[in-house]
This record gives C-alpha cells, sequence and structure tokens, in this order.
C-alpha cells in the first residue's frame, strides 16, 4: 500500500507538475527489497527547493520511513525527474510470526 500510494503521488506529480513527453514506471522485486521507480522527461526542479513546497513528497517519505523504507529524489532544472522508493521485503512467513 505504501508503494502504491508513492507511485499514484509521484504520477499524480508528473500530471500536475512535470509537462512529460513520456513517463515510466518499474516494480522491481530483489531479494530483500522492493523498489519502485518513477521516472519522466519533463521540466524537472531543484529537490532542495522542493521541501517547503507540496505535502505530496513530504507525506510519502514519512510514510516510507516508517517502514524502515528510503526515498530518493533526483532531478534538476531541464533534466526530467526521477523518484525511487525503496521498502524491505518481508517474507509472509516471517510477518505471521512463523520460524
Ligand atoms: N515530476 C515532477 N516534475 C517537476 N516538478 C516536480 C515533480 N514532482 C514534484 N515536483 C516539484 O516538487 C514540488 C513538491 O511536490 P509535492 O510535495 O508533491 O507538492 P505539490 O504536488 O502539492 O505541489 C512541486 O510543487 C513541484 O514543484
Ligand atoms: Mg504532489
Amino acid at each position: 500500500m505504501t508503494l502504491f500510494r508513492a507511485v499514484q503521488e509521484a504520477l499524480a506529480n508528473v500530471a500536475r507538475h512535470a509537462t512529460a513527453g513520456k513517463t515510466g514506471v518499474t516494480l522491481s522485486y530483489m531479494e530483500d527489497v522492493v523498489v519502485a521507480d518513477v521516472r519522466d522527461d519533463g521540466v524537472g526542479f531543484t529537490p532542495s527547493d522542493a521541501c517547503g513546497g507540496g505535502f505530496g513528497l513530504t507525506a510519502m517519505r514519512q510514510r516510507v520511513v516508517r517502514l524502515a523504507g528510503n526515498i530518493e529524489v533526483e532531478s534538476a532544472p531541464g533534466q526530467g525527474t526521477a523518484i525511487s522508493v525503496t521498502v524491505p521485503a518481508i517474507p509472509i512467513a516471517a510477518e505471521q510470526g512463523a520460524t
């Protein structure tokens, strides 16, 4: 659900801010993490300037950090944007408390 919300917000940002020609979403399952990437070829922005901007990226980061995950925002004016959200992959057996 956290990954879904993050991708939803990232795509809403592409629609709202990016003026992109293309956008791509990738979901990658690694051994111990799941990573969702959303990238676009739009106008980009300076990530440090966006801290006080909207609540979207801030809320996204809070939800992901609560799961011991991580967000990376790579962007620069004119360079498009790539947002990468990583959360730990917890095996179902461990989640249910089995040994
Ligand atoms: N894909 C993107 N392309 C260009 N700018 C972006 C993108 N995503 C975020 N931004 C910039 O980062 C700011 C903060 O985003 P966010 O926290 O979601 O707030 P909001 O969408 O409510 O403005 C946006 O206002 C915008 O300037
Ligand atoms: Mg937003």
